[in-house]
């Protein structure tokens, strides 16, 4: 069943640890995804409740309490804190950010427990477990280390070796040590529950395949990602086996009391964790007096988990089998996880302080929030990993943000000022113009309406397919198309002699921004916001507001009146300046810790290229060097390596060929300062002539740059 023809949704992103703060890691793998989802489909008129909290158990917060030197408590209620907030500065915008730490989500993850055991679903089961006898404690989960059997990292986790991604278990571990005193532990007798998962696997592998459960289609797999499908049935293809759900500690929901020999006893993290989602809904349901039971017992509901690729296991196969254990609940129509984000090339890593990190990022970037989401939307983890640079981000604000959304914002606004002093004109309904679509094409109002949204249909498909870059993508074209509204009509020109024409053409353009301010708002909330403002029209109660706009777009009906008065041209977006990109990178540079290697493998040595023979300072003379920009890039036909460049010298307009396509493409290199040889003999590459040669810096594995003078600077002077 399509999710659209579901009655509500509940969407959950998930639960980060209360340890540490939000890097940018997360928002791109979970945050985002989910906040633009949930504000589309409020946009739709779609009933959405989207929750969230922190998952304030586990070994994740009583190793780091530990390392803090401070009690467990005092780690999640600030890190509860910071992270709620960052999610609110940064308009991820959920109706309740629970926590697991709350008597209600305890008594909820009780509940559920006691009705699994009722069930026949655990079977108590005594085994022997590594203790560490210095520390008075079992060692589960993150407490032991030791040498993973596959790849030999020697600091494998006891559930996980972080190094290959193998899911372990403590026993598995070659020379395991404790995490807390580094002692070699001893095995003591212990009871524990465990979930029988072993008798889940058969309808797990048939409903997560077909979306089918006894005779119903609850999901069609053809809108799962391939990646969360294949790493399911990679776990399905090695047998799931019966896994403990408790755990000897003392920091997590009591194994419920009354149950025999539950002292000291508490849940796994991972039993407790999801069931964060339900209490979190009963929580919002308890303040808002709604019922809880109609978003989590009712088939017309679809619940949807944004989450990253390491919580996969988790949310598609033993959550789920959770959930059907019990009896009451329904199970995720998709679960589009996302891989991870990369940060300068290099894998993020906490430890190493090698990120950035998002409450950090907004301090010191006041106002930048849509830069960011747009940047991370655009690049997102989607089907690869994908990887976030301090350039890019000024690449995305100064070309896509100022260059294309803001300056057709800002010529709209300025034009409708001059002409008809700030009043949106009135246009003959029979009056032609060229379209923003097609050069070629003359249009009447109607049909650019039409054509306008049909595009807004596009990208709310791509978000119902969560294709966010590619919804990112649509957004633009419309932009795009407006820009090339005003170029292709040019309504500066002759104002006075082509007054219908020209009232025509803004008053279309005029609907293009106010179809702007609603789609913007999934990706950039607060430059919609802004938008919403300057055009002088209410605020976003995301109630439908986007259906009501496309419905009457497509009757070729007009979304702003003759003679509404509009605000005055501001700028919606501001330039990144070179300093601040370089001072944040700067940062990250000074704050992270060597990249610790293997101690058996030697340090890897840089081998540099040797200095050339030396040349008397008349040679170097002889190189007229200039700076330029360049002004088009294309791919030359059948040469992997080669981009066909356009350069602006100032006082005349050069090709260059250069070899740098699989560096760069054409969209990247386009609006870029960089230093040419002016005076190299032209030569011919692939039949082209190239009059001159593009600097680049190249490092040790052949990367290449560019060199380049500081933002801004004029074009044609020398360089010496
Ligand atoms: O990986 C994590 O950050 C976990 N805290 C996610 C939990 S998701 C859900 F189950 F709550
Ligand atoms: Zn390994």
């Amino acid at each position: 069943m399509p999710t659209s023809a579901k009655k509500r949704y509940l969407v959950t992103a998930a639960l980060p640890y209360a340890n540490g703060p939000l890097h940018l890691g997360h928002l791109a793998g979970a945050y985002l995804p989910a906040d633009v989802y949930v504000r589309y489909l409020r946009l739709m008129g779609r009933e959405v409740l989207f929750v969230c909290g922190s998952d304030e158990h586990g070994a994740a917060i009583t190793m780091r309490a530990r390392k803090e030197g401070v009690s467990p408590r005092e780690i999640v209620d600030k890190y509860h804190v910071l992270i709620r907030d960052t999610f609110q500065k940064l308009g991820i915008a959920f109706d309740i950010y629970h926590r697991t730490s709350a008597p209600l989500h305890h008594q909820t993850s009780q509940d559920i427990f006691r009705k699994l055991l009722e069930k026949g679903h655990f079977e108590e089961r005594e085994t022997e477990q590594y203790y560490d006898e210095a520390a008075g404690q079992f060692l589960a989960d993150r407490y032991i280390l030791g040498t993973c059997p596959v790849c030999e990292n020697p600091d494998a986790y006891g559930d996980q070796c972080e190094k290959c991604g193998t899911s372990l278990s403590p026993d598995q571990l070659l020379q395991p040590r404790s995490a807390l005193s580094g002692a070699t532990p001893v095995k003591r007798p212990t009871t524990h529950w465990y979930f029988k998962l072993n008798e889940h696997e058969a309808w797990l592998r048939e409903w997560i395949n077909t979306g089918r459960l006894e005779g119903k289609v609850l999901h069609d797999p053809a809108t799962w990602k391939a990646h969360v499908l294949g790493q399911c049935n990679s776990w399905l293809d090695q047998g799931l086996q019966p896994r403990a759900m408790t755990r000897d500690l003392d920091w997590g929901v009591d194994v419920p009391p009354e149950i025999p020999r539950s002292e000291g006893k508490k849940l796994y993290v991972w039993l407790d964790a999801p069931i964060g989602y339900i209490s979190a809904t009963k929580q919002w349901a308890a303040d808002h007096r709604e019922n809880w039971e109609r978003f989590w017992k009712s088939e017309d509901t679809a619940l949807i988990h944004f989450i990253g690729k390491d919580n996969i296991v988790f949310h598609c196969l033993i959550f789920p089998a959770i959930l059907r254990a019990h009896g009451e609940f329904i199970l995720p129509v998709n679960v589009p996880a996302n891989q991870f984000l990369n940060l300068e090339g290099a894998k993020l890593s906490t430890s190493r302080n090698w990120a950035v990190w998002a409450h950090e990022y907004m301090e010191e970037l006041p106002g930048r929030e849509d830069d960011l989401r747009y940047n991370l939307i655009k690049n997102m983890p989607e089907q690869r990993d994908s990887d976030f640079t301090w350039k890019g981000l000024q690449e995305t604000t100064n070309t896509e943000l100022v260059g294309n959304l803001g300056g057709f914002i800002q010529r709209v606004f300025v034009l409708v000022h001059k002409n008809y002093g700030g009043l949106v004109p009135q246009a003959r309904p029979e009056q032609v113009f060229r379209s923003g679509w097609n050069a070629e094409q003359e249009v009447t109002l109607d049909r650019e309406l039409f054509a306008l949204a049909k595009k807004l249909e596009e990208m709310g498909a791509e978000i119902e397919r969560f294709q966010f870059r590619e919804a990112l993508r649509v957004l633009m074209e419309i932009s795009s198309a407006g820009n090339a509204l005003l170029q292709f009509n040019e309504p500066w020109k002759a104002a006075q002699e082509r007054a219908e024409e020209v009232k025509a053409v803004l008053f279309a353009a005029i609907q293009y921004a106010v179809a702007l301010s609603a789609a913007m708002r999934p990706f950039l909330p607060f430059a919609a916001a802004r938008l919403r403002a300057q055009l002088n029209l209410p605020a976003f109660e995301d109630d439908g507001e986007l259906v009501a706009l496309i419905n009457d777009l497509l009757e070729g009906n007009a979304v702003l009146w003759p003679d509404h008065p509009i605000g005055p041209p501001e700028h919606l977006f501001s330039r990144l300046s070179d300093e601040v990109i370089a001072a944040q990178m700067q940062k990250l540079r000074a704050a992270a810790s060597p990249v610790q290697t293997d101690a058996a493998a030697p340090a890897p040595s840089v081998e540099y290229p040797p200095v050339k023979e030396t040349i008397p300072y008349e040679v170097f003379a002889q190189l007229d060097l200039r700076v330029a920009t360049i002004v088009g890039a294309e791919k030359v036909e059948k040469a992997d390596k080669l981009l066909r460049l356009t350069v602006d010298l100032g006082f005349e307009t050069r090709t260059i060929v250069a070899g740098i396509a699989q560096h760069y493409t054409p969209e990247e290199v386009i609006g870029r300062q960089v230093v040419v040889v002016a005076n190299l003999a032209p030569r011919k590459m692939r039949g082209i002539e190239s009059q001159g040669m593009v600097l680049m810096a190249e490092d040790a594995q052949g990367r290449l740059c560019f060199v380049r003078p500081d933002e801004g600077w004029p074009v044609g002077f020398g360089v010496r």
